[in-house]
């Protein structure tokens, strides 16, 4: 699996954000690294299950923010939100699902994993890029 780098092109320049959204980069790295190694499925599910928790926390943080800079794309923004966390929230499910049926699921439970990865790998960038960063001159000129 291929890890994601914090890039430029990911960072904001606004420091609470910038952390928080290096924290998911790394949680979904950890996640990454877990299915390259076949790693047992309660243990993906646990990260999963912590990604998506801070996930939320990240968007509660980001969405106050984003009220208080008036951004006017925020209802847009909240609404996307959701979207992406209720996909992860129906991968995670299949996720614990799985662990009860592992052995005769052993191809469907490597399919997922694989699906999840790529959930991952483009959510979390994607959203960053193209919906995060329009934000940015919004939230500097509040300090
Ligand atoms: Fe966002
Ligand atoms: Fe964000």
């Amino acid at each position: 699996m291929t890890m994601i780098e914090w890039s430029n092109e990911l960072k904001l320049g606004v420091p609470a954000m910038d952390a928080e959204h290096r924290q998911l980069l790394k949680l979904t790295n950890d996640f990454l690294t877990a299915a390259g190694e076949h790693a047992p499925f309660p243990r993906l599910t646990h990260i999963m299950g912590e990604l998506i928790a801070r996930t939320r926390i990240h968007f509660q943080a980001e969405e106050t923010l984003l009220d208080r800079a008036a951004y006017p794309g925020l209802a847009g923004h909240k609404a996307e939100h959701g979207r992406l966390l209720v996909e992860a929230q129906r991968l995670y499910e299949r996720f614990t699902t799985l662990d009860d049926t592992l052995g005769p699921d052993q191809d469907a439970a490597r399919a997922l994993t694989l699906e999840a990865a790529q959930f991952l790998q483009r959510w979390l960038v994607d959203h960053i890029i193209a919906d995060d960063r329009p934000y940015r001159p919004y939230v500097l000129r509040l300090t």
